[in-house]
């Protein structure tokens, strides 16, 4: 019998023996009554002349016997229920509290977090904008100063204030694009794309940049084919991303593999690359934004620690996840998944994206 159902039967016992002991005690008083009258009768018979009263002390004796025991089923077993009752319900009342504090603290952590998070992103946006500002505005100067009528350097340091104002303009462009994501205003166009059309189509667009870094870029076909519920610009800048950072993290001579692997409610796409590889140690904060491995050589190439944060994003929006596997001096394999066209069509993914 569960716990619920043993209460209750208790509580009916309870019940039951308290209106029994209820009963018990009017038909006794009735009786102390009647004991009184017919005592008070015969004392007066007994004056007048009469046979002797019986004991009177005996026949209340016997009464408080009585009222004794319907008290005692009655009452004690009522106040031994109330005080489990009462253990019971603060023993659930600690345990709703604890509840509480815990789902608390844990509330507070992750405000903390979130806190923490803002706090790096300022500083970090304050940091890589004043390095090229710094230097747009220190040639400036020089050039202003007199350097302008020096011919051998006046070009030189318009090309570099050139530089960094482009990277000015992708550091921006790059933090709309993760703005937009996240407040939901970037729009997509959900619809069935074969998968191996995507592989081929970034392929494609990477192959020219692959080809100057001397790196061999491949197509390991899907084990069968696949359709994928996605937005089609929006994986290509997935997977051109990806495929940006293996040729600028593989030495020359290296080798870049693009693929999928069809599941039943999502499809994996990935790109692997036998380059410098990643630190375990670096792993988990890989996709937070501004995260470099080496800062030095980002900026060097070029980067501004934004791709995989935008990659996150994107892959979210489809509804699916990104992860990362490595090995220092051997390589990197980039995974993320995006719903299966089937499935999406029958609403098995956690389909929030379908409609957007
Ligand atoms: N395939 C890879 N092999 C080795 N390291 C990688 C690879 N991909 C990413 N990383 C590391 O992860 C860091 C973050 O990558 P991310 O794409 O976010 O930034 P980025 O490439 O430096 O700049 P951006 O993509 O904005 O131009 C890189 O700086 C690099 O250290
Ligand atoms: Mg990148």
């Amino acid at each position: 019998m569960s716990g619920r159902w043993l209460w209750k039967a208790a509580l009916a016992v309870v019940c039951l023996l308290g209106v029994a002991a209820l009963t018990v005690d009017y038909f006794t008083s009735r009786e102390v009554r009647r004991e009184y009258r017919e005592s008070a009768a015969e004392q007066a018979a007994a004056s007048a002349g009469g046979a002797a009263p019986a004991s009177f002390d005996g026949r209340m004796a016997r009464i408080r016997a009585t009222i004794l025991l319907s008290t005692l089923l009655g009452f004690l077993p009522a106040v031994a229920v109330a005080a489990l009752a009462a253990l019971r319900m603060s023993r659930r009342f600690r345990a709703t509290m604890k509840r509480k504090v815990e789902q608390f603290e844990r509330e507070h952590a992750e405000l903390e977090r979130v806190e923490r998070v803002r706090k790096d992103f300022v500083i970090n946006v304050s940091h890589e904008l004043r390095t090229p500002l710094a230097s747009i505005q220190g040639y400036t100067e020089t050039l202003l100063d007199g350097a302008l009528s020096d011919p051998e350097n006046n070009v030189r340091f318009l090309k570099i204030i050139r530089h960094n104002a482009e990277r000015l303009a992708r550091i921006t462009e790059d933090l709309l694009t993760l703005s937009r994501i996240e407040q939901k205003r970037q729009k997509f166009e959900f619809e069935p794309h074969p998968v191996e059309s995507l592989l081929e189509e970034a392929l494609d667009l990477m192959r020219p940049i692959a080809e100057r870094s001397r790196i061999a870029l491949e197509l390991s076909p899907p084990a069968a084919a696949a359709e994928a519920w996605c937005d089609g610009e929006a994986v290509s800048q997935i997977l051109s991303n990806l495929l940006d950072n293996a040729i600028k993290y593989t030495p020359a001579g290296g080798r870049i593999t693009i693929g999928a692997t069809p599941g039943d409610k999502f499809v994996e796409l990935w790109v692997r690359d036998t380059g410098i590889g990643i630190p375990p140690e670096e792993l988990p904060r890989l996709f937070e934004r501004f995260y470099r491995v080496d800062k030095a050589r980002s900026r060097e190439l070029g980067g501004t620690g934004l791709g995989l944060s935008i990659v996150k994003h994107l892959v979210a929006a489809h509804g699916g996840s990104a992860r990362v596997e490595s090995r220092l001096n051997e390589g990197s394999t980039f995974y993320f998944t995006l719903p299966c066209a089937e499935a999406a069509r029958r609403g098995e993914p956690d389909a929030e994206f379908t409609a957007s």
